[in-house]
């Protein structure tokens, strides 16, 4: 009988915390839908301290999520708890995650604090937190560089003040697997309480060690993994979660744990994420890579066409990896429609989205022959991307590009429901139309970040096109799909603007 490894995804808060991937509220709970359809125990949604608007995604994600534990990061004070503790309250089951640093150096230098002290305000943290939840998990931040005699005497005191998860993180990614889960196996053996608690562990990337470190601390008996969709986080990123849940999978032989996620899951909630936070998967990326499962060498291809399992350890299908499958074309009606978006999990908001999505979808349909299903997971992002309401709208977009002669745009835009027009000339079609827009929007933002990606294969594919832009330290990332690049160039750079407009988070870093 395997144990129970509980899965803690921490994109939406450690993952949101790479720079420029901050989302908004209504993407925050698409990816915790997604989280949820793919049966994650826990999602931590966020730091309901750092912002309002981490606040109110927190409360939003609480309210919707019912089958996974929602949870928030807290430090170890009052005031960062109290907001921990109304953000999920509406929650069907709702987690406190506070935490407070160990290790001499950050308690020296960045808290100024007496190890006395540090152990005085974890108790009194957790037990704050358990007025507000059952479910409390205690982390030592930087505990990698913590003294073990040390962490011993912080972890038993927070266990008798009522922490139900104990983490242990290596805040800057500098352990090695061996070390890593000798130190787990230590903690658990000399920490008074310790089988009262799940013992957990947060690695994070910085030597490309976080995925190794993570099942080095599961053997040595750790029961929670804290991990990001497609390895999202702070610099080099968290234990990234396919790799590890598959790892437990592939290698059931010598992991004593499974989990319950829904693995073919995992190929969609890393498309949405890197769509979302216009991080690309790289395509030598294990599991979701886009050729994690492509054979190029004729030997490989050979053998995997006379016996699977030559070259493959996995199944592309068990990861959620579809064939570009031909679902829909211009005659399909709108049943057919909506039933292959509930096929994929899509559920829209109410009979006009569902309407405005049918529309997109006819007017793909007459430009683009085959839909897949990739076209519409784009057409409904895009939908989506783009409520009712928005600042800036496109209406009409013209461009001139001809060798030899300098590339030129007209835009006709709505703003704040006013036509305007405007025109650019740039290097090529895709500045000529920005420059055409700014010469209507003059946002002065700062554009960080430009790519295209091809959803399907063809020269008819739609291209997905991913804008960040930056003004006054806030950053922002833009989406847009259309089978003309200009055009998803276009929507998505309004979509970035419409963003700045309009923020919903005042603080996108946090201070952790
Ligand atoms: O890396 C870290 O130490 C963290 C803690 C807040 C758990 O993210
Ligand atoms: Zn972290």
């Amino acid at each position: 009988m395997k144990e129970h490894l509980v899965v803690f995804d921490t994109t939406l808060r450690d993952g949101e915390q790479s720079p420029g991937a901050s989302m908004t509220k209504e993407e925050k709970l698409r990816v915790a839908r997604q989280l949820e359809r793919m049966r994650v125990d826990v999602i931590e949604a966020g730091f309901a301290a750092a912002s309002p608007g981490d606040f109110d995604a927190i409360h939003s994600i609480a309210r919707v999520i019912k089958e996974s534990t929602v949870c928030s990061l807290a430090r170890s004070n009052e005031d960062d708890i109290r907001r921990a503790g109304e953000a999920i309250g509406p929650a069907a089951r709702g987690r406190i995650h506070t935490f407070i640093a160990t290790s001499p150096i950050h308690m020296e230098k960045k808290l100024r604090m007496t190890p006395d002290q540090v152990v005085e305000s974890a108790v009194r943290a957790v037990r704050y937190a358990r007025e507000y939840t059952d479910d409390v998990e205690f982390s030592a931040e930087d505990a990698v560089r913590s003294e073990v005699d040390f962490l011993c005497r912080v972890f038993a005191a927070v266990i008798e003040a009522g922490a139900t998860t104990i983490n242990v993180p290596d805040t800057v990614g500098y352990s090695i697997p061996a070390v890593w889960g000798e130190l787990m196996r230590t903690l658990i053996a000399r920490v008074p309480g310790a089988e009262r608690v799940v013992w957990s562990t947060h690695c994070h990337n910085d030597l490309g060690m976080a995925v190794a470190n993570s099942l080095s601390a599961v053997l040595a008996g750790a029961r929670q993994v804290e991990c990001t969709i497609n390895g999202l986080g702070e610099r080099a990123g968290n234990a990234s979660l396919e790799e590890v849940v598959m790892a437990v999978r592939t290698r059931a032989d010598l992991f004593p744990v499974e989990t319950r996620i829904d693995t073919t899951q995992i190929v969609p909630a890393s498309k949405l994420v890197s769509q979302i936070t216009g991080y690309p998967v790289q395509p030598n990326k294990a599991v979701v890579g886009a050729n994690a499962f492509a054979h190029e060498s004729g030997i490989h291809q050979d053998g995997v066409l006379k016996h699977r399992e030559t070259y493959e350890i996995m199944r592309a299908e068990d990861v959620g990896w579809a064939q570009n499958k031909l679902v829909l074309g211009k005659h399909s009606g709108r049943n057919a429609f909506k039933s292959r978006l509930l096929a994929l999990g899509i559920v829209l908001d109410g009979e006009e989205a569902l309407n405005a999505a049918f529309a997109r979808f006819k007017e793909l349909a007459d430009k683009k022959h085959e839909i897949f299903d990739e076209d519409l997971q784009a057409l409904v992002s895009d939908e989506e991307a783009a409520p009712e309401g928005e600042h800036y709208k496109l209406v009409y977009s013209h461009v001139c590009s001809e060798t030899g002669e300098t590339p030129a745009a007209d835009v006709t835009l709505t703003v704040g429901g006013a036509e305007r027009k405007g025109a650019g000339v740039g290097s090529g079609p895709v500045d000529a139309t920005f420059k055409a827009i700014e010469s209507i929007a003059a946002s002065g933002a700062q554009l960080l970040l430009y790519s295209v990606n091809a959803i399907t294969t063809g020269t008819d594919a739609q291209g997905e096109v991913t804008v960040r832009l930056a003004k006054e330290g806030r950053i922002v990332n833009g989406n847009g799909a259309d089978t003309d690049i200009v055009i998803a160039s276009a929507r998505a750079y309004l979509n970035a603007l419409n963003k700045l407009q309009f923020p919903d988070r005042l603080d996108p870093q946090g201070d952790v």
